[in-house]
Formats: C-alpha cells, sequence, structure tokens
C-alpha cells in the first residue's frame, strides 16, 4: 500500500483537523490526511490556471533567442517573464535582484530595459556565461575577440596548453585530440586580463564543450553519448559513428567554436551603454545581507526546486575543464554552498518547528518505506529554511510596493506532495508579504509508477508564479 493510500485509508473519516480530549484530559490532535491539508493550503491563497505562462517558466533551448542561445541551461526561464513583471509592477521598476541568476535571463532582461540589476550564484560556471551576456562590449573588445577567434583557427598540437584536469574519468569523456584543442584554446583564453574579453571567449569555448564531449546533460546528472542500450545489454559503439564527430578533433573543435562565437558576436551591440548587473558568486541566503534596506523594486526568481536536483553535479565536466576546480574536495566545497534542496548536502535541522504546521504534517505522511534515501524528510525541512532565510533578505530588501516573484514546481516523495508554491507563500505572508496571486503556468508529469499512486493528487503537481508584494504601508 503506498502512503497516500494509508494517509487516506487511516484519515478519511477526519478531512477537517479535529481536537479530541484525551485520557489525560488535555487536547491532542489528530493528524489530518493529506488532501485536507493541501486543498487547505491551496484555499489560503488566490490560486489560478494561466497557461499563457507555461512556455516561459522553463528555457527553450532551441527558441533561437537571443543570448538565451549561448549556453544549453535547462533550468533556465524565458527573459519574457521579467518584460511582463515590469510592465505590471505598480511602482517604477529601478532596480531588480535574482537571488539565483544561474545562466542570466533576468539579468539580461535589466541590462536590455537598462535597469540596474544584481544577481547571486553559487556555480562559477553559469556566472561567467551571465556575465558574458551582460557585459557592454566596445568595439576595441569586439576586435581583440576577433583577433583571438583567428589565433584559435590557426592553433595547432605543438603549441602550450592549460594543464590537464584531474577528474578521473576525463578520457571516458573526451577523445584524446579534442581534449588537446579544448586545452590549447582554454591556455590562450587564460592568458587575457579578467574582464568582458576572457568572460566572452570563456563563455563560448564552456558552451561548446558538452556538444564535442561523449556526454550530456540528462535528468540529473550526465549520461554517454557512445554507450547504447540494446537487448543484450549495453554495447558501446566506436567514436566516429557517434553522430556529428568528424575523425579529427582538431577539425571538430575549431569548427564548433566558430559557429559560437560567430552567434554570440551576431547577439552583441557595440559600443551600448546599458546597465550592466552586478554578479555575486556567493550563497543569496548569506549574501543578500550585502545588498541594502528597501533598495530593489523587483526581486524575481527561480530558485532550484525542492526535489533532490543536483547542479554541481551536472556541471562537473564543466568545472573540472575551466580549471575552477582542481581537486574534489573543490567541488564538495562550491557545492556545500548551495541551497539545501538535494541529500547530498550536510543537512543539520534544529528540532524546533519554526515552519508552518502544515509541512511537519505533511512530512508526517510520508512513508519512509518509498523514499531511496532516509535524509529525505530533513532535507525538505532544510531547503525551506533556507528559502524563509532567503525571503526574509529579500522582504527587507526591497522598497515598500516592491514585488517578489517565484516560479517554483511543486514534488513527491513518498506518495506525498510537497506544494512548494503555497508553502512558500505561506512563509512569506509569516514574513510580513502580501500574496498577491499564485499563477499555475503548467501541470507537472510523474514516473508512470509514481503516477498511478499520485492519480488523486496530481493536480497539486504543478509549477507556479507566486506573486508576494511588501505592502505599501510598511
Ligand atoms: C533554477 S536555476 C536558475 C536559472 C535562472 N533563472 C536562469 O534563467 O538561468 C537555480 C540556480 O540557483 C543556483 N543556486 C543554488 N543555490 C544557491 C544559493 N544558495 N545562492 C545562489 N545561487 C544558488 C544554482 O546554481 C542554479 O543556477
Amino acid at each position: 500500500m503506498t502512503s497516500l493510500e494509508q494517509c487516506e485509508i487511516a484519515l478519511d473519516a477526519h478531512a477537517e483537523q479535529q481536537e479530541l480530549p484525551t485520557t489525560r484530559g488535555s487536547v491532542e490532535r489528530i493528524p489530518r490526511d493529506q488532501k485536507s491539508i493541501l486543498a487547505g493550503l491551496d484555499s489560503e491563497y488566490n490560486l489560478f490556471e494561466d497557461s499563457s505562462f507555461a512556455n516561459l517558466v522553463h528555457s527553450s533551448l532551441d527558441s533561437g533567442e537571443k543570448f538565451q542561445r549561448w549556453f544549453r541551461y535547462r533550468e533556465g526561464f524565458s527573459p519574457e517573464l521579467i518584460n511582463g513583471a515590469i510592465k505590471s509592477l505598480g511602482i517604477e521598476t529601478t532596480s531588480i535582484l535574482d537571488p539565483f541568476s544561474g545562466a542570466g535571463s533576468t539579468l539580461v532582461a535589466a541590462r536590455q530595459a537598462d535597469i540596474p540589476s544584481v544577481g547571486f550564484d553559487v556555480n562559477p560556471i553559469v556566472a561567467i556565461i551571465a556575465r558574458a551576456k551582460t557585459h557592454n562590449y566596445s568595439a576595441k573588445d569586439v576586435a581583440d575577440i576577433r583577433a583571438t577567434l583567428d589565433r584559435f583557427q590557426s592553433a595547432n598540437e605543438r603549441m602550450d596548453k592549460a594543464p590537464r584536469p584531474g577528474l578521473t574519468i576525463l578520457d571516458k569523456i573526451f577523445r584524446e585530440d579534442v581534449l588537446d584543442a579544448l586545452l590549447t584554446v582554454r591556455h590562450m583564453i587564460d592568458a587575457y586580463p579578467s574582464g568582458n574579453v576572457a568572460d566572452f571567449l570563456m563563455a563560448g569555448w564552456l558552451s561548446v564543450l558538452e556538444g564535442v564531449s561523449n556526454v550530456f546533460k540528462e535528468g540529473n546528472g550526465v549520461k554517454y553519448r557512445n554507450r547504447k542500450r540494446t537487448k543484450q545489454g549495453y554495447v558501446t559503439i566506436p567514436w566516429a559513428q557517434v553522430a556529428g564527430f568528424e575523425d579529427d578533433g582538431w577539425k571538430l573543435v575549431k569548427k564548433r567554436l566558430a559557429a559560437q562565437y560567430g552567434m554570440m558576436l551576431d547577439d552583441i551591440e557595440t559600443d551600448v551603454v546599458l546597465a550592466s548587473p552586478v554578479i555575486r558568486e556567493e550563497s543569496s541566503v548569506l549574501g543578500i545581507a550585502s545588498v541594502p534596506d528597501s533598495s530593489i523594486s523587483l526581486a524575481i526568481f527561480s530558485p532550484p526546486y525542492c526535489n533532490n536536483f543536483n547542479y554541481m553535479k551536472i556541471f562537473k565536466v564543466e568545472l573540472w575543464m575551466s580549471g575552477l576546480i582542481e581537486t574534489y574536495g573543490d567541488i564538495r566545497r562550491i557545492g556545500e554552498r548551495a541551497l539545501r534542496s538535494h541529500v547530498e548536502m550536510p543537512i543539520d535541522v534544529p528540532d524546533s518547528r519554526t515552519l508552518p504546521s502544515e509541512l511537519y504534517e505533511l512530512i508526517d505522511c510520508i512513508d519512509l518505506s518509498l523514499l531511496w534515501n532516509n535524509k529525505i524528510p530533513k532535507t525538505i525541512v532544510a531547503y525551506f529554511l533556507d528559502m524563509k532565510m532567503l525571503l526574509e533578505g529579500v522582504y527587507r530588501t526591497l522598497t515598500p510596493g516592491g514585488e517578489c516573484h517565484i516560479i517554483v514546481g511543486n514534488s513527491a516523495y513518498g506518495g506525498v506532495i510537497i506544494p512548494t508554491d503555497v508553502m512558500l507563500a505561506k512563509i512569506a505572508v509569516e514574513l510580513g508579504f502580501q500574496v498577491d496571486r499564485v499563477a499555475v503556468a503548467r501541470h507537472l508529469t510523474t514516473s508512470s509508477q509514481q503516477r498511478r499512486a499520485m492519480e488523486p493528487l496530481v493536480q497539486y503537481l504543478r509549477e507556479s508564479i507566486v506573486v508576494l508584494r511588501r505592502p505599501l504601508n510598511v
């Protein structure tokens, strides 16, 4: 029996929370079933379906949108969302904050609207991409970039290379000649002092890595391209047969770099000076303390979801290849700065229950025997504690009348839905926010096995935009 069925069968008779006298004469709470907890939470907010957001809450990788097309970042959203939020904001948008800025969708939109912005991300790879997309490039920068691209095209195997990364499975990820070409080009990029040209060149180089490697990002990890499942089990197919890989690694790398940089150069405008964002490579949960009080008119972001996705793990190839990490300890240390949204983080949560009671009630409904990791219940609590701390910071930095838009998806564990959208709304209200609306952008799918168990509750598996406001009179 699933935990969902257990919760429902045991508690069906008590749709509403009841209080019963115990034998000692005190009052004891009877736990509610999951469905009534979820319905109760939804009823507190102005929830409505708005499918016009369905294609904006995630990045459409092949949309060909300027800047968005530089780097395949599946976890991004569309800058259109920011334009809409700026238009609908009741006050003038003088500054924008994205505490989880990723590959820079918010920051790109802010720069294009010439509005100063601040972004935070713990992942140095996406921070480079976001910086490259939002610099003001001068004609001299572009001339330097073009001259370097010509030098890339005449690079050869006798030239100096950046040191070989210590990633143990490197030889399974890159063919030796591809690796040689990539490290030679990186050595040339490393010679540039930090700034516009270095960021642009590095962003382009990072963006081609996955495409010339033997791995691709899928789900919560990376998969090998040259491993195919057959009836007889997995087989390794020769490099030459992997789609798109010509025989010569140098030729392949040069061709991909030329295409990538050509497209990036098409997107930038030279000598146009607009408000460039400040991008901080640190945890926003802590770093937000440095953003001045009442200085932000719009905070708009998509945090990691409470779904066990490990953002650092999927970037391990880029992190090692860029030289930004040199040991397995380095990657762990960077990962530990992230929001506690997955079980690979150190999870230490206090016994005191400082989050809305519905969260603990829902966690109590989880059938622990169905969980693949027993740290999950604590991870859920840690996630909301971190988000509460972040929201406290956002409230303080917002100017009265300013808004906070959160794009977030709900998740399911052991037959129980964690309704992150309304839970964050509830936490925000406790911090002083008004909830303006919760727009349901789309409904999510689950694995078929999980789907059967979740059938009566699928309506709660959704991705929403939670719009909060700091009241004018506080
Ligand atoms: C859903 S993605 C944001 C994508 C972004 N909206 C875009 O369009 O590219 C969430 C981001 O949060 C970052 N992140 C996780 N924990 C963080 C923290 N504590 N502080 C800042 N960024 C964090 C991850 O590295 C990831 O890039």
